[in-house]
């Protein structure tokens, strides 16, 4: 870890900001010590890995993930072509095409989470140039461990850490891209993970998440059927109501033989705009705000007769009528004793 993304990383936990307990360095590597925050977490930096796991007890799902990916990540490599060969796709095309959504810049700032042994992140990398900084993480050390060697021949400032996709060690609005693939069914708290991963995007950052899932026309095929067996992670839904309000531009996409989704959004601020209050030509009146908001307690069938009669007379639309009708009304009751 270099000194400079110690002053970069947060608590997990209060996203306060960590103090740097060094106890053994190389020139700028931080390669053991401590990270503290006030909120009184302490994180250990072993062989320059910070540990900035959240929370200290993991739920179940993040937990069996750990213990499974450290004990299977020697052979992880070795099968994953099984995946892409049951579809006869290309991994590395599959793979590039995933990193090309991500619109990277040599200078960009980027987060891959749940990178695994790094089969997208080398990909990341090839795009990132000297001055891009690009930031991995997994809740596994030891398959995370086997992407080192494959990055370091890349001249983009990596960083590693092992943590927890749903708690993020990061300030607010500090990446251009953050990548996921391949685990997200697991995480124990979805919605935690893309409200983190929106808050740790910049305003505008392009965001990539993908894994599998069945699509619901081909659930009750035999062709479905076959694989969910094999494959029980295929049974999982599409994560779109986890989506935060702050997501736009969303484009979703199936890939790897149809059975894999992408999600691909920009990341905005709070809700997206819409002219709530322009005044909707017509007999009804009013805007879409006002025939939200505006909704009295119903009259009867002959005083809406009326009603309309009068605002036909008077030219007005029904909305400008009834609210200066009920306008005046009510001030003259408000203003009687
Ligand atoms: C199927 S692998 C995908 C690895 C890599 N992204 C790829 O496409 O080859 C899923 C990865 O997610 C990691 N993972 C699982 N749960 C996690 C969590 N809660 N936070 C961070 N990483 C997690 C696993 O350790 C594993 O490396």
């Amino acid at each position: 870890m270099r000194l400079s993304a110690s002053r970069f990383y947060v608590c997990p936990q209060c996203k306060a900001p960590l103090r740097l307990d060094m106890l053994e360095d190389s020139g700028e590597q931080v390669l053991s010590g401590t990270l503290s925050c006030r909120c009184g977490e302490v994180f250990e930096i072993s062989h320059g890995i910070p540990d900035l796991t959240w929370p200290r007890q993991l739920a179940s799902s993040d937990m069996e993930a750990k213990h499974w990916y450290d004990a299977n990540a020697d052979v992880y490599d070795e099968n994953l072509h099984l995946t892409f060969d049951t579809f006869r796709e290309d991994e590395s095309a599959v793979r590039n095409r995933l990193v090309d959504k991500l619109d990277l810049r040599e200078g960009s700032c980027v987060l891959e989470l749940g990178a695994g042994s790094g089969r997208d992140s080398v990909l990341i990398a090839e795009r990132l140039g000297p001055a891009g900084q690009l930031y991995l993480q997994d809740i596994s050390l030891a398959i995370l461990r086997k992407s080192f060697s494959k990055l370091a021949q890349y001249p983009v400032a990596t960083e590693f850490h092992v943590g927890n996709a749903c708690s993020l060690p990061f300030p607010d609005r500090v990446f251009d891209a953050v990548f996921h693939f391949g685990g997200l069914n697991t995480f124990s708290d979805i919605d935690g993970f893309f409200r983190e991963v929106n808050r740790v995007a910049k305003i505008g950052a392009k965001i990539v998440v993908g894994d599998e899932s069945m699509p619901v026309w081909l659930r009750n095929t035999e062709f479905g059927a076959i694989l969910m067996n094999s494959n029980p992670l295929y049974r999982y839904d599409l994560p779109l109501q986890h989506l935060p309000v702050s997501c736009r531009e969303v484009k979703l996409e199936w890939i790897i033989g149809g059975v894999f989704y992408v999600l691909e959004y920009r990341v905005g601020d709070g809700e997206p705009f819409a002219d709530l209050d322009f005044e909707i030509p017509g007999i009804r009146g009013g805007s879409h705000r006002t025939r939200y908001h505006g909704v009295l307690e119903g009259v009867t069938a002959e005083a809406k007769s009326l009603a309309q009669q009068a605002s036909a007379k008077s030219g007005k639309s029904m909305h400008r009528w009834l609210d200066d009708v009920v306008r005046s009304a009510a001030t003259r009751d408000l203003e009687s004793e």
